[in-house]
């Protein structure tokens, strides 16, 4: 609920209840550490982890960011502690907490994933999984789970089994037909989707004819996808009767609003907080302004109501 008077910024998803709608997004925000030190991390609707995996990983090689016309490049990788690592040193961090804490977890093999969200999904303190099935960035990343519906299917009726929270399947835009992926998903027992991940693309350096990237390909995200995301939600929302956390180039208040008119119960936010450590709270406070401008009450009457 925002502080403001009649305003009612609130959402509940698969039971879990939400401040605002305004989440910000998986490795982008690390475990929340060093953003606490920018501002009150409590005030946002939630946070999302960096992908988890069942052993501790360094990532990609650098360079591996590159700035783009409108957005930015990444293969940073599954850099992470690892299960163990992080519920040593990130989850007495995150029980203090006060917003909502989604784990997002990655995997080698569907054995790493169960292992993975299993031990995960037993702290306190995480609210929900998100399945990373999506990872363009490295080649056991996930990324081959997230292709082909029968795959995506199969993986999260795998996990759900081992999953003692609310499973959220985050998909991947670099899929023949979302919809088919995103029901594929919803049949495995997914409780909610979030969408979408990055969208492959690479940089080049002509002069020196290399690539930009070390990794020579990776993630596209900021604003550049944001049209490709809003489509993606929309045409999830009309094929699935799960709950859609949407996200892709989110920088202002009206992107929020557009992406749950599209369909979204709420919203993750990426890489604007790479741009700039406080988008989070900007965003909340951004919002309840233009919500009391435009008379809208409740946040939550707006999902799902756009008119074609
Ligand atoms: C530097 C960076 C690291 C990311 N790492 C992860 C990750 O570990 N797991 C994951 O599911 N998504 C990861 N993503 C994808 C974001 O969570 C998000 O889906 C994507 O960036 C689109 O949102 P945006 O345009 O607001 O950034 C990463 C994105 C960036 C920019």
């Amino acid at each position: 609920m925002s502080e403001e008077k009649n305003i009612d910024t609130s959402v509940e998803i698969c039971g879990v209840k939400f401040r605002n709608p305004i989440i910000t997004a998986s490795g982008t925000f690390g475990f929340g550490k060093e953003y606490a030190e920018f501002y009150d991390i409590n005030k946002l609707g939630g946070i999302c982890t960096k992908g988890v995996t069942k052993e501790r990983r360094e990532g990609n090689p650098s360079p591996r960011i590159a700035e783009t016309p409108m957005g930015m490049l990444n293969s940073v990788g599954l850099q992470n502690p690892g299960v163990d690592g992080f519920i040593r040193e990130d989850v007495p961090f995150l029980e203090k907490l006060d917003c909502v804490v989604i784990a997002n977890v990655a995997g080698r093999t569907e054995e790493d994933y169960c292992y993975a969200v299993e031990k995960i999904s037993a702290c306190k303190c995480v609210k929900m999984v998100e399945l990373n099935i999506s990872c363009p960035n490295v080649k056991a990343g996930g990324m081959a789970f997230g292709v082909l519906p029968e795959s995506v299917e199969k993986i999260t009726r795998a996990v759900k089994k081992h999953c003692a929270k609310p499973l959220m399947v985050k998909l991947s835009p670099n899929v023949a037909n979302i919809a088919d992926n995103a029901r594929a998903a919803e049949n495995g027992g997914a409780d909610c989707l979030s969408l979408i991940n990055t969208v492959g693309g690479m940089a080049i350096n002509w002069r020196t004819r290399k690539p930009v990237l070390a990794n020579v390909c990776g993630g596209l995200s900021g604003p550049a996808i944001k049209p490709i995301a809003l489509k993606m939600v929309y045409e999830t929302h009309k094929a699935v009767k799960i709950p859609i956390v949407g996200m892709g180039g989110i920088t202002t208040a009206d992107d929020i609003m557009e992406f749950m008119v599209a369909g979204a119960a709420a919203v993750q936010i990426g890489s604007a907080n790479i741009f700039d450590p406080c988008a989070g709270i900007n965003l909340v406070n951004e919002l309840t302004n233009l919500m009391k401008r435009c008379n809208i009450n409740n946040v939550r009457e707006l999902t799902g109501t756009l008119s074609v």
